[in-house]
């Protein structure tokens, strides 16, 4: 049986660059894992529906609509087989509040052996939002940015007592990805 490891961190902290080198690192050493980024199973459900243009515009989706966006995602990712990460977020920042990503009937479709949350310093997601043009970045400062790495530690746990996962914090420092690739590496060995 595969190994199924959610990685998460909020929008900008550089996730998906951490993804991208570590499997393809990891592919070196004939370790293969599949990566499904969760955004864009539910953007092809949305996007399908003509109920969005873009990726960033489903965080502003009405709740109940997310809710279903999430579970046709987890429906899908649940029926992957072998070594998987599912590239994702502990919480969603939405108009109404933050979402979880991660809420039971997801859980329970993963069952993830392992939750990664990558972090870093606020500053620096800041700058790093700011030099993505690519995307429509949500205007937040840096006391909300805190917030929201706290917050997603808080779910974190949450998902950890809901399915018996381990909880794993990787830091992606500004001009330190290979730090944080290697830790990666470790635990998907
Ligand atoms: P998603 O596709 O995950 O988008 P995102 O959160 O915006 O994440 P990105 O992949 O764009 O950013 P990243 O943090 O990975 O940073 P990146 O590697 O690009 O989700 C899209 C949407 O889907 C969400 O908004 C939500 O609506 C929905 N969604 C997803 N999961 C959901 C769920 N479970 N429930 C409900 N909704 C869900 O890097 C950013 C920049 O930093 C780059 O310029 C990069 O070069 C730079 N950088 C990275 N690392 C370093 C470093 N070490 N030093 C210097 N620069 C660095």
């Amino acid at each position: 049986m595969g190994k199924k490891v959610v990685i998460t961190g909020v929008p900008g902290v550089g996730k998906t660059t951490v993804i991208n080198q570590t499997i393809s690192e990891l592919a070196a050493e004939a370790v293969e894992y599949q990566n499904i980024n969760f955004g864009s199973c539910m953007f092809d459900v949305a996007s399908g529906q003509g109920i969005v243009e873009s990726r960033d515009e489903m965080r502003k989706l009405e709740q109940a609509k997310q809710r279903e966006l999430q579970r046709s995602a987890a429906q899908f990712i649940a029926k992957t087989e072998g070594n998987v990460i599912i590239d994702t977020h502990c919480t969603v920042k939405t108009p109404g509040g933050y979402l979880a990503g991660l809420p039971e009937w997801v859980l329970k479709e993963l069952m993830p052996d392992i939750v990664v949350l990558v972090e870093t310093d606020e500053d620096q997601i800041l700058m790093r939002r700011m030099g993505d043009e690519s995307r429509v970045r949500d205007a937040e400062g840096y006391r909300a940015l805190c917030e929201h790495q706290e917050f997603n530690r808080a779910m974190a746990a949450s998902y950890a007592m809901l399915t018996g996962c381990t909880v794993k914090v990787i830091i992606n420092a500004d001009d330190l990805l290979d730090r944080a690739v290697e830790e990666l590496k470790d635990i998907l060995r």
